[in-house]
């Protein structure tokens, strides 16, 4: 029998789009973790699935013009037009803000995000993007839109992923996992950052603002933990391949563990602003 030839893995942030695997890339960021920026300054991690029928996006960014993404997806060999869905993985500005102007831009195209995320902007609830912080921005509502809960198959032949709601750094956070060129990967989000640099499992950032809980985040970690995926495509640094992901992901639980030892953290959040101040802004 013909040994398997181990798949090429490349996690490496060059100064142009990276392919991780075959039919994946990495195709935007901003500066976040001092990596080379591919993208604007207010971008989480991009992903790229090239299929065979069409393309899907992992995350969209936040920065102010779809103009550098539109030109690292062509340096990577794609076209943004083959784009048919963008897959969201929660709803916070950094990943979502170029939905809605993508949408206008290529009408073939519709967002996947889960079904919290969806539920918060039926009811026009803005909480989840974070964009209390940016009061002087609008933010808008992508409107094709596809609600996903755990479980649920998406589709990019030949590659399929399956939905796995994540929530804690925010209750709408959802990973997409699937087999791309032979490994298990997971586009994690903010939900599991993992090692990057002398940072060890580096989690999304904790406020009552998008209402974080520290208690379920520990039970999605412990959750992914307990099944490790072979590579981690997080929403910002860079991604974890083998024993790098399972070591990632240990430090991402031993982290929110001490963070839970601080004594009444969770009556510490909201952090930042009072429940009031935003009901204020959520009217305006
Ligand atoms: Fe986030
Ligand atoms: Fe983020």
């Amino acid at each position: 029998m013909a040994a398997k030839s181990k798949p090429q893995v490349n996690v490496t942030a060059e100064r142009d789009p990276t392919q991780v695997v075959e039919g994946l890339w990495w195709v935007g960021r901003g500066p976040w973790g001092m990596l080379p920026a591919l993208t604007s300054v207010g971008d989480a991690n991009i992903w790229l699935i090239r299929g065979e029928k069409f393309d899907v996006l992992v995350d969209v960014g936040g920065g102010p013009s779809l103009a550098p993404l539109e030109g690292r997806i062509r340096q990577a060999g794609g076209d943004p037009r083959r784009v048919r869905e963008i897959w969201l993985t929660h709803s916070h500005y950094d990943h979502t803000c170029n939905a809605a102007r993508w949408l206008a831009k290529y009408p073939r195209a519709r967002c996947v995000m889960s079904a919290t995320a969806a539920e918060f902007f039926r009811r026009r609830d803005l909480r989840l993007t974070g964009m209390a912080m940016f009061p002087g921005l609008k933010y808008q509502i992508p409107r094709r839109l596809s609600a996903v809960r755990t479980g649920n198959v998406l589709e990019c032949p030949p590659y399929r992923f399956r939905a796995v709601e994540l929530p804690g750094h925010t209750p709408d956070c959802v990973g997409f996992r699937g087999l791309i060129a032979g490994v298990d990967a997971m586009f994690t989000g903010d939900a599991i950052i993992g090692d990057q640099g002398a940072v060890r499992g580096s989690i999304g950032w904790l406020d009552g603002l998008w209402l974080s809980d520290v208690r379920v985040y520990q039970r999605t970690l412990q959750k992914v933990a307990g099944d490790p995926p072979g590579l981690i495509l997080p929403g910002h640094g860079v991604p974890h391949y083998g024993p790098a992901a399972k070591r990632s992901l240990r430090n991402c639980v031993r982290r929110i563990g001490k963070l839970l030892a601080i004594p009444n953290l969770p009556s510490m959040m909201p952090l930042f602003p009072p429940d009031a101040e935003v009901a204020d802004w959520k009217k305006k």
